[in-house]
């Protein structure tokens, strides 16, 4: 079978466990009001980790607080830090804030995530998808990064996606002004930097004791696209919903990849769920990685 078509083996392949304790770890979670975030946090809340929820919405956040020490996280403690990942500057207060109130950092799960069917930009003039999808978490990680390495032994996780197949990156259109927009080809572009700066962040991260890895979460139920059209809403609803599976099966595959013992060590790989995987070769391109780290670090003001 060729690479490229690897995920499809790997989708039916039993899932890597563990039950390794998370007690007096403290996860920063994005993303974690709704499906593989929300799941996630649940899952790292009932290994005994304590949590900070890096949301957009803070009510729902604490609907998602009160729900996890309700159900398996009791007794965890849970914070939250508010931040809307189409506004770069909530991101960095974001981190400010979290700099200050969390003296380690052991895991970051960065799962916030949407797909738009249509162009919108941010107020920065960022292609929306690109901003929320990529720019936001590699500022986010970028600015945590000292502190995960001090905290080490520590680990990032990156929700990616097998979307990254969709190709789409173009980085002299960045912003879709010269392209047809499509929904799945700007999905596929963000993740596709995601991955092509992973390696750059492990090469920062090597010899530290903190690593980094990508992941796809399995084809599951939660919100995504819930911000899109009518019809997009109720074909997903009614058709592509009903093939999909419960959004528990990531936040086992992420608590594996946050804490299992067998992933020590192991950075700058991407996995589906737990089992790696290589990327498409768009995604895993070193002199294209360096560029759209230099980059990303200049659309988001860290140049
Ligand atoms: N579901 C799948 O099968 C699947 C497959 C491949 C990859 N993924 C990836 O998994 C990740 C999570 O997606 P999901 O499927 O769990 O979707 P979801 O249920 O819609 O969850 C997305 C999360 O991201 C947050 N978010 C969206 N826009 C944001 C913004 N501007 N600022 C801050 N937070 C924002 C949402 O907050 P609100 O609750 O406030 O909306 C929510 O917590 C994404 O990175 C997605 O690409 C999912």
């Amino acid at each position: 079978m060729p690479d490229e078509l690897r995920f499809l083996e790997n989708k039916r392949k039993p899932q890597r466990t563990t039950d390794a304790s998370l007690a007096g770890k403290r996860c920063v979670v994005t993303g974690a009001t709704s499906g593989v975030g929300m799941a996630a946090a649940e899952r790292l809340a009932a290994a005994g980790a304590d949590l900070v929820l890096v949301c957009r919405d803070r009510a729902k956040a604490e609907r998602v607080r009160a729900e996890i020490l309700a159900g398996r996280g009791r007794g965890a403690d849970i914070g939250i830090v508010a931040a809307d990942f189409s506004d770069l500057e909530t991101v960095r207060n974001a981190a400010a804030e979290l700099l200050a109130s969390c003296p380690r950092i052991d895991i970051i799960v960065n799962s916030a995530g949407m797909h738009s069917t249509t162009r919108r930009l941010t107020t920065a003039g960022h292609e929306l998808v690109f901003c929320v999808n990529h720019l936001a978490p590699f500022l986010l990680t970028s600015l945590l990064l000292e502190r995960i390495k001090a905290s080490a032994p520590s680990r990032i996780v990156m929700v990616n996606s097998e979307g990254h197949r969709f190709g789409g990156l173009d980085l002299d259109d960045l912003d879709w002004s010269r392209r047809h927009y499509t929904g799945l080809r700007s999905y596929g572009a963000s993740k596709i930097a995601q991955l092509l700066v992973l390696p750059e962040f492990a090469q920062r991260l090597a010899g530290s004791g903190a690593t980094i890895n990508a992941m796809h979460p399995g084809d599951v139920r939660s919100n995504i696209g819930q911000n899109n059209g009518f019809l997009y809403r109720a074909f997903k609803t009614v058709v592509i919903d009903r093939f999909l599976k419960d959004p528990a099966i990531s936040g086992e595959a992420i608590y594996w990849l946050a804490a299992a013992p067998e992933a020590e060590g192991v950075s700058g790989k991407y996995f589906y769920l737990t089992i790696e995987e290589k990327p498409a070769a768009h995604a895993v391109d070193g002199a294209l990685g360096k560029r759209v780290w230099e980059l990303s670090r200049s659309l988001v003001g860290l140049a």
